[in-house]
């Protein structure tokens, strides 16, 4: 599995304690900045993250701001994206049951390392259930992009 991870500024540091945690544990992926806790836009790493899940080179994404809602609401306008908000490790577990999510996106300010990197472990080793009714679901989701994208 390939994973692309990004952060703004707001989440740099946290980005570099799960980078810590995925060399651990043998995990294959590529850090798409930013390099510095320097101001930059959220909008740029999120949209750069996306487009690499949307085009099959990376399998995963995790993204990281201050917060970790600007970067993945970026992330989110990319159609075939599906970016959660994740602050624990039941929803963690949750998005990838049932919403198949492709990508997850955290806190920097609000989270800790630990909890992070429990979060991450759990979207990276949980498969979607495949149930009739999460598909149908996840059609309709896509459903509502392609009206938009018209
Ligand atoms: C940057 O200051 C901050 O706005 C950003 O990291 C994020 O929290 C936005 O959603």
């Amino acid at each position: 599995m390939k994973i692309v991870i990004g952060s703004d500024h707001g989440g740099f540091e946290l980005k570099e304690e799960i980078k810590n945690f995925l060399d651990e544990k043998g995990y294959d992926y590529v850090d798409i900045g930013t390099d510095s806790g320097e101001s930059v836009d959220y909008t740029d790493f999120g949209l750069k993250a996306a487009e690499m899940v949307k085009s099959g080179e990376a399998d995963r994404g995790i993204l990281i701001c201050g917060t970790g809602i600007g970067i993945g609401i970026s992330a989110n306008k990319v159609p075939g994206i599906r970016c959660a908000m994740v602050s624990d490790v039941y929803s963690a577990q949750m998005t990838r049951e049932h919403n198949d999510a492709n990508m997850i996106s955290m806190g920097g300010r609000t989270l800790g390392g630990g909890l992070a990197c429990m979060i991450v472990e759990k979207f990276l080793t949980t498969e979607f259930s495949h149930g009739e009714r999460h598909q149908n679901r996840i059609n309709k989701i896509t459903a509502i992009e392609e009206k938009y994208n018209k």
